[in-house]
């Protein structure tokens, strides 16, 4: 009998990075029956990305609202998916990160006695309100987990202290390296990668912001410190797909809107959009993802942030923590608009997070483990 694989996810970047796991269990069907359960907590943007990929979902919950609330999704995806591990009981879950699907899913197969598989497992900043709620979301999957991917020694420590037994934990890289190799030969167009290509001369700032803790005034003082910059650098141009949430789309309109080199556009597709990175000069941003993969595009990573969980790219130079005070991050973009040195020095740091095999590594370990 092969064994089944319940691959769950809802959001972009949950997407991005399983992805390259269900290609691999593609590849391994006579061991494997994955089923592809999404909770589409996020509609459009994940669409998005299955359409990159390929990937037709066997089962959709549909889930999202506007402005849903946390307890929303942990409910929808908890009630919704009940019934689907009932009726498929899968041999494993495989759920990814620290989103509220992930944690809803991974409460969903623990109550149904069903082992759960954790894709970035063991990331942690230990502070629950940075960032919310996935600090929590984190912690809670680690301890209804009964396997972690995890992507670097760090983390393997991390889960080590907590207990967790060492022939449980599987030191693999990030995926999101296998889905930047995956995308990079893919030749793609766009009007957004034409425009970078007609103002080429100038240096390209690509901005991404949608963490819950940033909403309102620290999200409001990093834009003020955008507009600042392209006040005082005629040379700069800032890039900002905007994220769907009504909160920072109204935010977004009403500080950076109206300016002739502040571009706000929907959010690319993920080929285009590293393509896009790869045109950029530097990358701000409060994103986890990103600061695991612009590095690998050889761009520095500003992270709009109080802590990240990522330590290990503040430690090889890939990025740096300037938090969200508009002086902070107008001071940090200026010195690496002038400061070549540095910048360079960021630029070509080494990128910690694997080299694009943690994938094969995931379903060669849980063919080990299964
Ligand atoms: C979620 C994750 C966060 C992850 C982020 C990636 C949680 C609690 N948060 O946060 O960890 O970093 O996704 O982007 O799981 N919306 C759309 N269409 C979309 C996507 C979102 O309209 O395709 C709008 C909806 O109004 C939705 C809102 O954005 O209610 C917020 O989405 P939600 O998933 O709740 O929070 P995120 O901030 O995206
Ligand atoms: N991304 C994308 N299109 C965009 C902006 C980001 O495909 O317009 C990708 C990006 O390449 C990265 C992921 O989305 O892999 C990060 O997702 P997000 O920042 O929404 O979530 P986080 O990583 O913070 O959880």
């Amino acid at each position: 009998m092969r064994k089944k694989v319940a691959v769950v996810f809802g959001t972009r970047p949950e997407a991005i990075k399983m992805a390259p796991v269900i290609l691999e269990l593609n590849k391994h069907k006579d061991f494997f029956e994955p089923v592809v359960i999404v909770t589409a907590q996020h509609r459009e943007m994940l669409d998005q990305v299955l359409k990159v990929f390929y990937i037709t979902p066997d089962y959709d919950l549909n889930i999202m609202k506007k402005n849903q609330s946390l307890s929303d999704i942990t409910t929808d995806v908890l009630k919704g998916i009940e019934g689907i591990f009932k009726k498929e009981q899968p041999d494993m879950v495989l759920v990814h990160g620290d989103t509220t699907t992930s944690f809803s899913a991974a409460l969903a197969a623990y109550y149904q006695r069903i082992p759960v598989g954790h894709v970035e497992a063991g990331l942690r900043t230990y502070d629950h309100d940075n960032p919310f709620p996935e600090e929590g979301n984190r912690q809670l999957i680690d301890n209804l987990a009964d396997l972690y991917f995890v992507p670097t020694k760090a983390t393997e420590q991390n889960l080590l202290l907590e207990n967790k037994k060492q022939s449980r934990i599987v030191v693999t890289g990030n995926t999101v390296i296998d889905a930047v190799h995956y995308i990079k030969n893919t030749r793609v167009e766009h009007r957004v990668l034409d425009l970078m290509k007609h103002k080429s001369d100038q240096k390209w700032i690509v901005l991404t912001m949608h963490r819950r803790e940033n909403y309102g005034t620290p999200m409001k003082n990093v834009f003020k410190a955008v507009v600042d910059i392209t006040e005082k650098n005629s040379n700069v141009e800032i890039l900002m797909p905007v994220h769907l949430s009504p909160k920072v789309q109204a935010l977004a309109n009403e500080v950076l809107g109206n300016n002739d080199r502040i571009h706000l556009v929907e959010p690319l597709e993920v080929d285009v959009f590293h393509k896009v990175i790869d045109q950029a000069y530097l990358v701000l941003t409060d994103s986890g993802g990103l600061q695991e993969e612009a590095p690998t595009l050889n761009k520095p990573v500003l992270v709009l942030r109080n802590k990240t969980e990522r330590p290990e790219g503040l430690e090889a130079g890939t990025l740096k923590l300037i938090g969200t005070e508009t002086d902070s991050v107008y001071v940090h973009v200026s010195n690496l608009l002038t400061d070549k040195k540095e910048y360079i020095r960021m630029a070509e740091a080494l990128n910690p997070y694997g080299d694009g095999t943690a994938s094969a590594m995931i379903v060669k370990a849980l063919k080990d483990f299964m």
